[in-house]
């Protein structure tokens, strides 16, 4: 098959083979003529919908506090102890 490769970063862009148009949904239409340009696929661009690597600061902060986004409930028992 040939065709463009497109390659999806997990919770982060999408790299695309440049030069591209891109049409956004509020009208505006972005240019890049890159080799290589990363569309934002989180959604936290300040240049949306290129993206400016806000993507990073978000596993940076899943990385520090794994717990934050934890659905497990806290709990202060002793894992070692038998009493209930
Ligand atoms: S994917 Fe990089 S800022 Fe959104």
């Amino acid at each position: 098959m040939t065709g463009m490769r497109v390659r999806v970063i997990p919770k982060g862009p999408v790299l695309i083979p440049g030069p591209v148009r891109i049409e956004v949904p509020d009208g505006r239409v972005v240019e890049s003529d890159r080799f290589m340009v990363a569309i934002c696929g989180c959604g936290r661009s300040k240049q949306y919908p290129l993206c400016d690597t806000s993507h990073r600061r978000c596993r940076v902060a899943e990385a520090v506090a794994p717990e934050a986004n934890s659905t497990a409930p806290a709990t202060t028992a002793d894992p070692g102890s038998n009493t209930p």
